[in-house]
């Protein structure tokens, strides 16, 4: 896309990715990724974040439209992830008079990742480097996304390179600002980078929020996504809401199937769902993949699982969405559960041990031998029913 200037002496140099698969070999990239650099020029020249290793080549073409590479006197490494941190080698040996800024708990992993331990400084929370027209302060945002994380503040044009917090999935197309897209169209991907990468250290995004409220803030600049210049307050908004586990007043079915028992129980219970005219969508866990699942759980209150017992336990598809939104720590949703067995069964009662686990409120669960009968279908009905009272806060009949 090449550099695009965002506000005066402060640049865009980053890279779309459109090549890579999976992100951190786990999460699909339908629509791709970018990883966004900043160039802050004032008598000096700062670049804040950077790119993929992969991608170095295109972040140094980009910098090169607005100064030569060899200018830039700071590196500020806001994280130390490789999917920003991957260019930092190469610039040092491109430009070895730079100085690397980073917190003091990003200088060992400097020196783990790329062997860099020379022309590096810590910088402490508050403080500030003149750069000549153009300031920066740093503040110290632990856990968004790892232990060593900081987001970087410009004082004069007023603009916040948070990282990766208030950032999303899907490369930027042609455009670069808020104000530019419908919303809506981003939405649902940066709720996936949001509940499949920073979900778990929700707190801490909160934590995050509370410390730069402060802040006058004119441009959200993350590192992935898009840049928030029309209405930074939106993607605080929307964070803060995800962070607290604030979600619709709908339910989703997600159901693992082999041979088509469970999936049957599934429509009866999105049926009952219906029935109190709260919004339900069904997914199936074998098919879609469990970054899909996961947003789809992050976004509607009420969550209702279905899953056949396999050898004792849990269909597996089900049980790594379990895992998943386990370790993403996923709270306060309203849940039923359901699943067919063959003999002795077990899937329903081990999800029930975990879902308990999780302080989720479990409202019913329904274990049925074999294919439904007319009666499991009812109580498939009833259990959609009672799931979308809870979550709509009404009545049952
Ligand atoms: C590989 C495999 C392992 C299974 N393990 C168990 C088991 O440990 N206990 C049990 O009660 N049923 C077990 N079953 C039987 C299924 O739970 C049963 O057929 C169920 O009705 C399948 O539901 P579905 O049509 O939704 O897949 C197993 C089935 C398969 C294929
Ligand atoms: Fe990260
Ligand atoms: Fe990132």
């Amino acid at each position: 896309m090449g550099a695009r200037e965002i506000r005066p002496g402060i640049y865009w140099v980053g890279v779309n990715d459109r090549a890579t698969d999976l992100f951190e070999g786990l999460w699909p990239l339908p629509h791709g990724v970018s990883y966004n650099a900043y160039l802050v020029v004032g008598k000096k020249a700062a670049l804040i974040d950077g790119v993929k290793a992969h991608f170095t080549e295109e972040l140094l073409a980009n910098i090169a439209e607005v100064l030569p590479p060899e200018r830039i006197d700071y590196l500020v490494v806001n994280h130390m992830e490789p999917d920003h941190s991957g260019s930092v080698p190469h610039l040092c040996r491109i430009v070895p008079r730079a100085k690397v800024l980073a917190t003091q708990a990003a200088l060992p992993m400097l020196e783990r990742f790329y062997g860099i331990s020379e022309g590096v400084r810590a910088v402490a929370d508050g403080d500030t480097i003149d750069l000549g027209g153009k300031v920066l302060k740093f503040f110290h945002v632990p856990f968004v996304h790892w232990p060593e994380t900081m987001a970087t503040y410009e004082e004069a044009q007023k603009v916040l390179f948070p990282c990766d917090a208030f950032g999303g999935f899907r490369a930027l197309g042609g455009v670069l600002f808020d104000d530019e897209v419908d919303i809506s169209e981003y939405e649902d991907e940066i709720l996936r980078y949001f509940s499949n990468i920073v979900g778990m250290q929700s707190k801490a995004v909160l934590r995050a929020i509370e410390r730069l409220k402060g802040l006058e803030v004119a441009v959200i600049a993350p590192s992935h996504g898009l840049v928030w210049r029309g209405d930074p307050g939106h993607i605080v908004k929307l964070y803060a809401r995800w962070a607290q586990m604030d979600a619709a007043p709908e339910v989703t079915v997600i159901f693992g199937s082999m041979y088509g028992f469970t999936a049957r129980m599934a429509e009866a219970v999105a049926r009952g769902v219906a029935e109190v005219s709260v919004p339900v969508r069904i997914l199936d866990a074998g098919r879609v993949h469990v970054s899909f699942l996961i947003r789809e759980a992050w976004k509607r209150r009420g969550l209702i699982l279905g899953a056949p017992t396999y050898d004792a336990g849990i269909f597996p598809p089900v049980e790594y969405l379990l895992r998943l939104l386990e370790r993403k720590r996923l709270g306060g949703r309203i849940v039923g559960l359901f699943g067919s067995y063959g003999w002795r069964g077990g899937s329903v009662e081990v999800m029930r041990e975990r879902v308990e686990a999780l302080g989720w409120e479990l409202v019913d669960a329904v274990a049925f031998p074999g294919a439904p009968t007319p009666r499991d279908f009812s109580r498939a009905q009833a259990l959609g029913e009672a799931v979308a009272h809870r979550v709509a806060g009404t009545a049952a009949a």
